[in-house]
This record gives structure tokens, C-alpha cells and sequence, in this order.
């Protein structure tokens, strides 16, 4: 078994182990041990949340004092403490429905959004970006003022664009790649601090 396989089984059997419905929870944690995007108390809004792996891991990071919502196109089976709704981010009524649901503006906007992959990488990293654009367009009118932001990105010809386009709203950005994300994916993450609009 080669090196990159070994370490996908060892992430996917420890999802199991610890009742994660994704492997993807791992890139979450461990993005959130490097950044402490979410803390205790905070108020998370999870954009493209099927299975679920990213918004259980949530819930656990913001305890009883906090709120979670999970948007997805897809049905993602109910999660304790998660407040799930079954949605196309590029609707627009989505922001009054989210501020509403939480009563004021949230701490931090995780997304790890996918489109259905064709393939063919410059089309799949041009329509992932452009997820990722929508996102912002939530983001703007629901994130708090020094908020937090994680973007998942196909990396291509577009990925420093968007880290400019998204540099301009937080104090600080960086692109990163979890141990958790597989080495020959070509994800990455682009984790934003301190949100300024
Ligand atoms: C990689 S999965 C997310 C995994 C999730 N973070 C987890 O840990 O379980 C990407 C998701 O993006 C969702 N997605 C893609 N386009 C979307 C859209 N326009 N609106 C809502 N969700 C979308 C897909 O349905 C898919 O479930």
C-alpha cells in the first residue's frame, strides 16, 4: 500500500472510530488547532456541510453556549445540536434566514463547498472558485466585524485571485493544506482572521 493510501484509511478508520461521518472532520480540527477559528460561545455557519463531518466537529468546538447551521443541496441526516437546512447557497433569501435563525451575526463562515467534479480540472477549480465567490456573498452580510472564515479551494489558476479578492476583508489570510488532506488532491485551505468587511 503506498504511503498517500496508508493515510487515508488510517483518517477514515479513525472517523469511525470516533463517530465522524466524514474524514474531512480531521482538516477541520486540525485547521482549528492552528487558528482557533471557533472557540467556546461562537456562532458557526457551515456552507456545504454533507455529510456532516465539519458541522459535528463545530458543534463540539462551540459547546453549550453556541449555534451551528449546516446549509447543503444535499439531505444531511439530523445532528444534535445543529441547525440543518437543505439549501442552494446562490439563493438569495439565505442571509435574512440565517441571521434570523441566529438573532445576530455569527463568528465564523466555514465552507468546504465541491461542485459535482467533471474531470476536467480547469473546469471543476473555475466552478469550485466561483462557489467559494457565493460564499462571500453571504459571508459579507452575515460574518461579525473580527470574525473568522475557512475556505476549501481546488487549487489552479484562479486560487491567488481569490486570496487577494478575500485578503482584502481580514486582517489576515493564509493558504494551507491539513496532513489530513490527501497529498495528491490538490485542496487547499485558505484561512481567514479577523474579519474587516
Ligand atoms: C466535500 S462536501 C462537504 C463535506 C463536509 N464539510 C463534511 O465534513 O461532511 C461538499 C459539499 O458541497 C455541497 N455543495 C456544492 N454546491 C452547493 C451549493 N450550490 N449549495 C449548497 N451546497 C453545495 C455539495 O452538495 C457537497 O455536499
Amino acid at each position: 500500500m503506498k504511503l498517500a493510501d496508508a493515510r487515508k484509511d488510517y483518517y477514515r478508520r479513525l472517523a469511525h472510530e470516533q463517530g465522524y461521518r466524514a474524514r474531512s472532520a480531521f482538516k477541520l480540527k486540525e485547521l482549528n488547532e492552528s487558528y482557533r477559528l471557533i472557540g467556546p460561545g461562537f456562532y458557526v455557519l457551515d456552507l456545504g456541510n454533507a455529510p456532516g463531518g465539519w458541522t459535528q466537529v463545530a458543534v463540539k468546538l462551540v459547546g453549550n453556549q453556541g449555534k451551528v447551521m449546516g446549509i447543503d443541496l444535499a439531505y444531511v441526516e439530523e445532528i444534535t445540536h445543529a441547525h440543518l437546512v437543505r439549501d442552494d447557497i446562490q439563493n438569495e433569501h439565505l442571509p435574512d434566514e440565517i441571521l434570523s435563525y441566529f438573532g445576530r451575526k455569527v463568528g465564523a463562515v466555514i465552507c468546504d463547498l465541491s461542485p459535482q467534479v467533471t474531470g476536467n480540472w480547469s473546469l471543476d477549480h473555475a466552478r469550485q472558485i466561483s462557489l467559494n465567490y457565493d460564499c462571500t456573498k453571504i459571508m459579507d452580510k452575515v460574518l461579525a466585524h473580527r470574525g473568522n472564515a475557512v475556505f476549501k479551494i481546488f487549487d489552479g489558476e484562479y486560487t491567488l485571485e481569490f486570496r487577494d479578492y478575500i485578503k482584502k476583508k481580514f486582517a489576515r489570510v493564509n493558504l494551507t493544506k491539513p496532513a489530513a488532506s490527501r497529498k495528491q488532491s490538490s485542496e487547499l485551505y485558505c484561512v481567514c482572521m479577523g474579519f474587516t468587511g
